[in-house]
């Protein structure tokens, strides 16, 4: 069994990027320049924004945290989102989802300059993406796509089964995964909460991609031997004996399914961490497309 080590080819990545950003200084072009919007203050968003800002420091780029309070309106977020569609020195923004309910997320993300929409959200992209033309590709399917290339994980021809189709990743996934490309040419099932006979199905798959957010769902005697675990869930369950009183829980319960499995990522340490490099990708990305 081999883990797929988020953590470590994320720290390949970040120095590829950081490399990258050197030679654009040498060539006197600019720095490339990450914003994101946070709206209200909960807790996981928080950190995942803190953690995306904290890689923008460590390859040297620049980066600006827009941080609005939870009462914050629609029109004051879609001005936001225009000055930042204007300012020349910003390369790409994000804003971190979930919002707030009384924003309607579809209109916001619309919004968004597609030039400068690294987490590849916008309609525009997504259709791009589709059709398999350059584009972003949104960070968390792109970062799966990329550890299952460098760890040579055979894709083509093999059953896939996505579990969850999200607009974010389940639903690009499977896309990705059906594309010709590296990482691509399966032959991919989505399935989802109105699935039945699950079990049925991740039986038969030999890349299974966890993605509905629910906690251990994924346990060992759903799995075939030697099937490769994509485990994209990151849940705080309460844990009294941790310091903070939650633990990290992925969808996959991994004490018995990683007996079974050739390839698995950790939670956390798998999926996340190439969720922020493959951001930073987009960014530099960008940056270059400006010129
Ligand atoms: N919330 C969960 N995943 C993501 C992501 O990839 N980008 C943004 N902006 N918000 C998220």
């Amino acid at each position: 069994m081999t883990i797929l080590d988020g953590k470590k080819t994320s720290a390949d990545l970040k120095l590829e990027i950081a490399e990258s950003v050197k030679q654009l200084k040498l060539q006197g072009k600019k720095t490339p320049h990450l914003a994101a919007i946070l709206v209200g203050n909960d807790g996981a968003s928080m950190t995942y924004v803190g953690a995306k800002v904290k890689a923008c420091e460590l390859v040297g780029f620049n980066s600006t945290l827009i941080d609005l309070p939870e009462e914050t309106t629609e029109d004051r977020l879609l001005q936001e989102i225009e000055s930042l569609n204007n300012n020349d020195d910003v390369d790409g923004f994000i804003i971190q989802l979930p919002l707030p309910k009384h924003i309607d997320e579809q209109k916001v993300l619309m919004a968004v300059n597609p030039d400068k929409d690294v987490d590849g959200f916008h309609p525009t992209n997504v259709g791009k993406m589709t059709l398999d033309l350059p584009t972003f590709l949104p960070a968390t399917p792109f970062g799966i796509m990329e550890l299952l290339e460098r760890y040579n994980v055979e894709t083509s021809g093999k059953h896939v089964v996505v579990i969850g189709r999200s607009h974010i990743v389940g639903r690009p996934m499977s896309i990705l995964m059906s594309q010709k490309r590296k990482a691509g040419n399966a032959t991919v099932t989505v399935a989802h909460s109105r699935t039945k006979n699950l079990k049925e199905l991740t039986l038969q798959a030999d890349i299974i991609v966890a993605a509905l957010g629910i906690a251990e769902f994924l346990t060992g005697d759903m799995v075939k031997q030697d099937a490769v675990i994509i485990d994209v869930g990151i849940t705080r369950v309460e844990d009294a004996s941790k310091k903070r009183g939650y633990r990290l829980a992925g969808d996959v319960h991994f004490e018995s399914v990683s007996k079974k499995a050739s390839f698995i990522t950790p939670v956390p340490g798998g999926v996340g961490p190439m969720t922020i490099a493959m951001l930073l990708k987009n960014t530099l990305l960008a940056c270059k497309n400006k010129g």
